[in-house]
């Protein structure tokens, strides 16, 4: 039997890597796309190897798209296809940040990676779309804590999700489909590590309204299910936050 073949963006490291993990651990040959942390990567290329699966690492940064094409290119010529790509890489609160960078790797990074890769999925395909219920909820109305320094992302990120999902009508014609997944605050992760000390308590305090907060093996779990779970097009995943669904019909 061929293996499925994954693109995981931004897998190397955090929620990105614990997927990838997983998604090898299953059988997938899964592409281990990165930014610039070339070590990280190859160690979970190494991982994933040890474990008795399949990986490449895959350079590009997402907001350059000849590199996104380069490394689709590479794709190509090594597996020919692919059956999935799990869009998770994720930014904007980089101190060196340029004025817009939040949009353009949130919102227009996202749809690049997904034309790009596109001609190499087959039927049935399916787009994994990782996002914050911070993001998935913004601009709702609804009492919601968005920290000040994840507003940007926050806008960003919701703004992709919808450009993402303007394209279901096209994807559903190729046999694709489109899944979100939404988590809540993740213990452990870099990003709550830096809001929390952006903004002391942040972390206690949802702690204090959420209860337990989801882990990374938690979420990224998630993640893979969504990769192949029989889910409906446009479907969205909740982990975590009960709080963030009580009676809100936001998909
Ligand atoms: N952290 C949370 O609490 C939380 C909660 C809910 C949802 N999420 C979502 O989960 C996803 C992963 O979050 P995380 O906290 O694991 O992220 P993270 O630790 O900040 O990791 C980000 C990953 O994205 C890559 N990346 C950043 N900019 C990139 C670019 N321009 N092009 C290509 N790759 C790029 C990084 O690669 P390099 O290492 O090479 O720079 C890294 O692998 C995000 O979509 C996030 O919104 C996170």
């Amino acid at each position: 039997m061929t293996r499925r073949t994954v693109l995981v963006t931004g897998a190397s490291r955090g929620i990105g890597a614990e997927t990838a993990r997983v998604l090898g651990a299953e059988g997938a040959h899964v592409f281990v796309n990165y930014r610039e942390k070339a070590k990280r990567a190859d160690q979970v290329v190494g991982e994933i190897a040890a474990a008795g699966g399949s990986a490449t690492a895959v350079r590009a940064d997402l907001t350059d798209r000849a590199a996104v094409n380069a490394m689709v290119r590479d794709i190509r010529a090594s597996h020919g296809h692919l059956d999935a790509v799990v869009l998770n890489a994720s930014g904007g609160m980089e101190r060196a940040a340029a004025p817009g960078y939040a949009l353009a790797l949130n919102r227009d990074a996202q749809t690049g990676t997904l034309d790009a890769a596109l001609p190499l999925m087959t039927a049935p395909g399916r787009v994994v779309f990782v996002t914050s219920h911070q993001a998935h909820f913004h601009g709702t109305g609804e009492t919601r804590e968005t920290y000040a320094q994840y507003e940007a992302v926050a806008h960003s990120k919701r703004a992709g999700e919808d450009a993402l999902r303007a394209r279901i009508p096209g994807l559903s014609a190729r046999g694709v489909d489109l899944v979100v997944v939404s988590g809540d605050m993740i213990e452990g992760t870099i990003t709550v590590t830096l809001l929390d000390r952006a903004r002391p308590g942040t972390l206690d305090a949802r702690r204090a309204r959420a209860g337990t907060l989801p882990t990374v093996g938690e979420f990224a779990a998630a993640v893979a299910n969504a990769v192949s779970a029989p889910f409906e097009t446009g479907h969205t995943v909740y982990v975590g936050g009960t709080d963030y669904l009580a009676g809100s019909a936001k998909r």
